[in-house]
Parts: structure tokens; C-alpha cells; sequence
């Protein structure tokens, strides 16, 4: 018997309430991930990813409207109470976003902010949670842990800031671990490093991991499947090595033209001569990337291509490449 994914999205689809009334931002995304995988969503500014992570989470605010599935361990997240989610949340879920300064804390020292949290999940003592939170900044590889611990933010690095983030997610024990581009805001030695402490934990927790980001050198680095993103949709999707030894959509092609040290970390992606499609501009009637694609005939004008199993990966194109 295949054993159950451990996260389940199925026709996930996000709509936000603008001026011009709810403009889709996300649509039609599946996707599973295994309780042992690292799974990157790939694709440029403004394509979804932060969006698709935020339904996901439950944490999407009362202007979005989301519809389709997202089973977490079984439970369904969509139409979840807030006090459903929050349990949801707390048991199985951590959260690493871009800018750790925004997510802690100033007037807190690092030890309150930990055993703070750690008392919100678990029922410990003030005492068990503070040490607790020191073996957490170990297991985030924080240098000299226990004289952090009385650190105000703003007398950390954001490399160190950062570490302080991975802690604070591990606090609930996650089972899945949810970055949303989490080494962005840093420089690239610091990334690296960053990246190689989230590739040890999640191989010595056994978490699953998904990371959003627009590097595919950072998404090459920590995971073993890509779905690459483009105006709200996964266009696709695969194991990492063949993804990136052999894209079949253009998209992808173009992203990784250009790009052939994908070891590097730190590269914007390539920018493709014109712009992706804005918010809520007409969806489901052609290929949203004919305007920009090369290889674009005229049957790209007329229907929108389904994502289809080619070979090992999933595509969405009328004349995809030749796959691994
Ligand atoms: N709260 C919101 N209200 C209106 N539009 C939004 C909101 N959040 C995101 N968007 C729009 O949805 C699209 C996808 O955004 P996002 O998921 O943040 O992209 P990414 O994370 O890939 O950069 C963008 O066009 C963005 O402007
Ligand atoms: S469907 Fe057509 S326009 Fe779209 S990516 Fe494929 S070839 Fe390009
Ligand atoms: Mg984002």
C-alpha cells in the first residue's frame, strides 16, 4: 500500500479581493509531499509561490479566497476553524520566512522569545523550556548558544537571526517545514551555510521540507523534486536532477539558460525578455506564457495546455521538450 502523503494540495486555488473584484493569483495546483522529502517551488516574483505556502498554511486573510484542498497528515486545512488550524499548525508545521527581523521579537531577549513559544505547544516548566530552547539553537547550529540566549535581536547578525528563526519553527517538532525563501536577505557565504543546516536538520528530524524560492540554485541544493511556477499555475514538475538536466518547458529552458552553475547560489533568476502576466489577466484561454515563448504557435493563442506526464516530469505545453 502506498503510504499516505504527508501533505496533499489538491486543485488548490487562491483568489484576492481587489478594486476590480477577486483576481486569481493561484490555480489549479497539486501537489504531495512524502513525510522523507524536500520538494522546492520555483518560479519568478509574483508567481504564487508565497501564496500557495500561505493557503497551505491556513494563513491567508479574509480578503483571499481559497478554494480546492490542502490535507495536512489527513486533515483538511481548507475550511478549517482558526482554532482547528492553529492545533494544526502547532503539531505539525514549521514556518521559516525571508526576514527574521520582521518575524522576532525587538524588546524580547532570544531566551524569552523560545520559551515562549515552547510553552504555547508544549506543557513544560519554565526551567525545561530553557533548555530546551538551548538545545534547539545547538540543533540550529547558533554559535556560543547559551550567551545568545540573552541577546536582543538587533545585536545578532541576520545569518544569526536567521538560525534563531530555524530554532523558534523546531520548537513544535514539525513534521513538514515550510521556508519561504529563507536566505534571500543574506549574503551568499552566510547562505550556504544557512542552507547546510537546513539540509542536516531535516535529514537528522526526518521532516519533510518545502522551499519556496526563486533561486534554482538554492532549490538544487536542498530538494529532492521541483515544481516550477509560472502566473499562478505549476507549469513543471520533477525529480531535481531531471528537472534541471532536462527541462521540457520553455519556461524553465529560459530560466536555466544562462545559469549553468546551478551550485551557485545567490542568482536572480535569468530575466526573460517581457513580463508575466498581471494579476488576474485573462486566465484559462491560451498558454499565460505564449507572449514571452519562443517556441509559441499559434494553437498557444487559442486553449490553455494541462500539466500531462511526459517521461518522468509533468508538463504544461503544446510542444514541450524532450524529457530525462
Ligand atoms: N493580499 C493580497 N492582495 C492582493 N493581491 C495579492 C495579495 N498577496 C499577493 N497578491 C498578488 O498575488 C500574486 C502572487 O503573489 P505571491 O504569492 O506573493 O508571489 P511570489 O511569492 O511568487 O512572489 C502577485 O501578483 C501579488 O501581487
Ligand atoms: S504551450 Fe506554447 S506558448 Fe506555452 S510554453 Fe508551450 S510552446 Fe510556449
Ligand atoms: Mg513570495
Amino acid at each position: 500500500m502506498t503510504p499516505q502523503p504527508l501533505l496533499s494540495v489538491e486543485r488548490l486555488g487562491v483568489a484576492f479581493q481587489t478594486r476590480s473584484g477577486y483576481l486569481s493569483a493561484v490555480r489549479d495546483i497539486d501537489l504531495t509531499i512524502n513525510s522523507d522529502e524536500a520538494v522546492a517551488l520555483v518560479g519568478e516574483s509574483g508567481s504564487g509561490k508565497s501564496a500557495t505556502a500561505l493557503a497551505i498554511l491556513g494563513l491567508l486573510g479574509t480578503t483571499a479566497r481559497v478554494q480546492g484542498e490542502v490535507f495536512l497528515n489527513g486533515i483538511n486545512v481548507v475550511g478549517a476553524s482558526a482554532r482547528q488550524l492553529r492545533s494544526i499548525r502547532a503539531a505539525r508545521v514549521g514556518i521559516v520566512f525571508q526576514d527574521p527581523q520582521a518575524s522576532l521579537n525587538p524588546v524580547m531577549t532570544i531566551e524569552a522569545q523560545l520559551v515562549e513559544t515552547l510553552r504555547a505547544h508544549l506543557d513544560i516548566t519554565r526551567a525545561r523550556a530553557k533548555q530546551r530552547a538551548l538545545e534547539l539553537l545547538e540543533l540550529a547550529e547558533l554559535t556560543d548558544p547559551n550567551s545568545r540566549l540573552r541577546s536582543y535581536p538587533h545585536e545578532l547578525s541576520g545569518g544569526m537571526r536567521q538560525r534563531v528563526m530555524l530554532a523558534i519553527a523546531l520548537a513544535c517538532t514539525p513534521d513538514l517545514l515550510i521556508a519561504d525563501e529563507p536566505t534571500t536577505a543574506l549574503d551568499v557565504t552566510v547562505q550556504a551555510q544557512i542552507l547546510d543546516t537546513l539540509d542536516r536538520m531535516r535529514r537528522d528530524l526526518g521532516m519533510a521540507l518545502l522551499v519556496i524560492t526563486h533561486d534554482l540554485g538554492v532549490a538544487n541544493r536542498l530538494c529532492d523534486r521541483i515544481a516550477v511556477m509560472y502566473a499562478g499555475r505549476i507549469v513543471e514538475e520533477g525529480a531535481t536532477r531531471h528537472v534541471l538536466d532536462h527541462p521540457t518547458h520553455p519556461y524553465t529552458r529560459a530560466l536555466l539558460e544562462g545559469q549553468p552553475q546551478l551550485a551557485d547560489l545567490g542568482r536572480r533568476l535569468r530575466s526573460i525578455k517581457g513580463s508575466p502576466p498581471v494579476l488576474g489577466e485573462a486566465q484559462g484561454e491560451s498558454c499565460s506564457f505564449a507572449p514571452r515563448c519562443a517556441s509559441a504557435t499559434e494553437d498557444c493563442h487559442d486553449d490553455e495546455p494541462e500539466l500531462r506526464k511526459l517521461g518522468r516530469q509533468l508538463v504544461a505545453c503544446f510542444h514541450p521538450g524532450v524529457p530525462a
